[in-house]
């Protein structure tokens, strides 16, 4: 059996948990928009043809903000082609998966979807084929509250009020060949400075994200950055980061170790923006978007993906098993633990591609393996993240050399007193027995809640005929005694405990 402990202190801060960490990315592509968020014929859907099914299990999700339209869908947009009479509006080729987009959800619609989600909207304009007008006249149509051509025609389209819109994302991958409009770093870092700074002058106060890598393995990574920023740094807010996961040649234990991926783009990120910084001797610090992150089995897409022109085509569409979930959960302790850097991610889909939410087209919703650590994270994670530093054994991987068995970070709840733990055992074979020193904590924590996600079978997955193949359950060893935390951890399993003093 192998062990593991750190020592948890409520003075070993980080930063505050941000919400806006759980975050997560509607972009009209696949099935994502229609039949997944919008299926106006399907037996739950609202007055506005929205799911219900799908707008209960976002709110379930615990997703506070929600990146718009695209993707690589938004470099050939036309934000225009989606507002006003739904007969009236254009069919357009989409460039980016080679299928057709009918218009029928624009801006206002997906508006009253994020209403009704409770979910706040970070904004993509077009800087593909599109530039600095067009970014503007987007912003007018959203956030002017009256009196200008487009904010009347807003209200023509039936929405008075200004839809106050903070974040936007300047673009999207513009350093990746495959996206339309490809730039380089200085093509790009010109218009957007151009874009954020007209952006700003009609509104100070907004959060703009200008676009990082695509990746950590793009041959410009950090190259990008450093000139992107050294061109936009006191206009933008964010520099966004993007990276999907998969398992290669069936090697689970390097994959399993993606969070070190993960960390190790975050410090770099910071460490070229800091550098950027000090060159202009601005007191800034740049913040991080991590606004694309997932599992995404992209080597099985890239052989399949000619699309055909159709509409809302089945695309990525991957189901996740229970190996996929524990990554995701170690990529959101990652997160946690960047959280003096990071104060906005979205897991990339929302619902159908490379999503935590399923649907089929008149038929059922449910939650794929992957929604379960979010779900849980996002309701857990309260007040200031805790800095551990674990004593671990290592295990060798192919990717990644030596890692720690133990990936691990807790939240600690001022208000209420409660501390939250999230674990992650990556031994494939092995339990890992945990123990937490809590000592530095008033006695009396005792364990409120816990839960572990873990199976035999490390391929099971969730399916429509059955939606809770693999579920969390209550890791029923978990408990304190004599201020220490102990729990088995089974192998390749994430669990989160949350403390109480009640
Ligand atoms: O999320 C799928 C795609 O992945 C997005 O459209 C793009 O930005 C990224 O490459």
């Amino acid at each position: 059996m192998l062990s593991a402990s750190f020592i948890l202190d409520p003075a070993f801060t980080i930063a505050p948990v941000s919400r806006r960490t759980f975050g997560s990315f509607v972009e009209h592509m696949g099935r994502c928009v229609y039949t997944g968020i919008y299926e106006p014929s399907h037996p739950t859907a609202d007055a506005d043809g929205f799911r219900a099914d799908v707008l209960a299990l976002t709110r379930e999700l615990g997703v506070s903000v929600v990146r718009y339209p695209g993707g690589n869908f938004v470099s050939g947009y036309r934000w225009e082609d989606g507002i006003g009479p739904v007969a009236d509006r254009p069919v357009r080729r989409d460039l980016a998966w080679h299928s057709l987009e009918t218009n029928e959800i624009g801006i206002d619609e997906f508006m009253r979807w994020a209403g009704k989600a409770g979910v706040e909207v970070m904004y993509a304009v077009n800087l593909g084929t599109r530039g600095v007008q067009e970014a503007l006249d987007v912003q007018e149509y959203l956030n002017q509250p009256d009196r200008t051509h487009l904010a009347r025609l807003r209200q023509a389209n039936g929405h008075p009020e200004p839809y106050g819109v903070t974040m936007f994302c300047l673009g999207n991958e513009l350093d990746g060949p495959w996206q339309t409009g490809h730039k380089t770093a200085h093509e790009y870092g010109r218009l957007a400075v151009e874009t954020a700074r007209a952006m700003r002058s009609a509104e100070p106060g907004l959060e703009l994200v200008a676009c990082g890598s695509s990746s950590s393995a793009m041959p410009t990574f950090a190259a990008w950055e450093a000139e992107v920023l050294e061109l936009t740094y006191d206009a933008v807010d964010y520099i966004s980061a993007h990276a999907y996961y998969e398992p290669h040649d069936g090697d689970l234990g390097s994959f399993l170790a993606s969070a070190v991926d993960m960390d190790h783009f975050v410090t770099s990120v910071a460490a070229t923006a800091d550098s950027v910084g000090a060159r202009l001797k601005s007191d800034k610090k740049l913040k991080i978007s991590f606004d694309e992150w997932n599992v995404w089995y992209q080597s099985a897409f890239h052989a399949q993906q000619a699309t055909g022109w159709e509409v809302a085509p089945r695309v990525i569409e991957d189901s996740y098993n229970v190996v996929d979930a524990v990554v995701v959960g170690s990529l959101l302790i990652s997160l946690l633990r960047h959280s003096d850097r990071v104060t906005a991610a979205c897991l990339a889909q929302l619902v159908n591609v490379i999503a935590p939410i399923r649907t089929e087209p008149d038929g059922p919703a449910w939650r794929q393996t992957i929604f379960h650590p979010f779900a849980l994270t996002s309701r857990l994670a309260r007040g200031e993240v805790l800095r551990v530093e674990a004593r671990s054994p290592g295990y060798e991987t192919a990717r990644f050399g030596t890692v720690p068995v133990l990936d691990a970070v807790a939240t600690h709840d001022a208000g209420s007193g409660e501390v939250t733990v999230f674990v992650v055992n990556r031994h494939l074979t092995e339990s890992l027995d945990l123990a937490v020193s809590l000592a530095g904590f008033p006695a009396g924590l005792r364990v409120g809640e816990s839960w572990t996600l873990a199976d035999d079978d490390l391929y099971a997955v969730n399916t429509a005929a059955d939606p809770d193949r693999v579920v969390p359950r209550a890791a029923k060893d978990a408990e304190v005694t004599d201020g220490v935390l102990r729990a088995a951890l089974p192998p390749a399993s994430w669990t989160a405990v949350r403390l109480t003093t009640g």
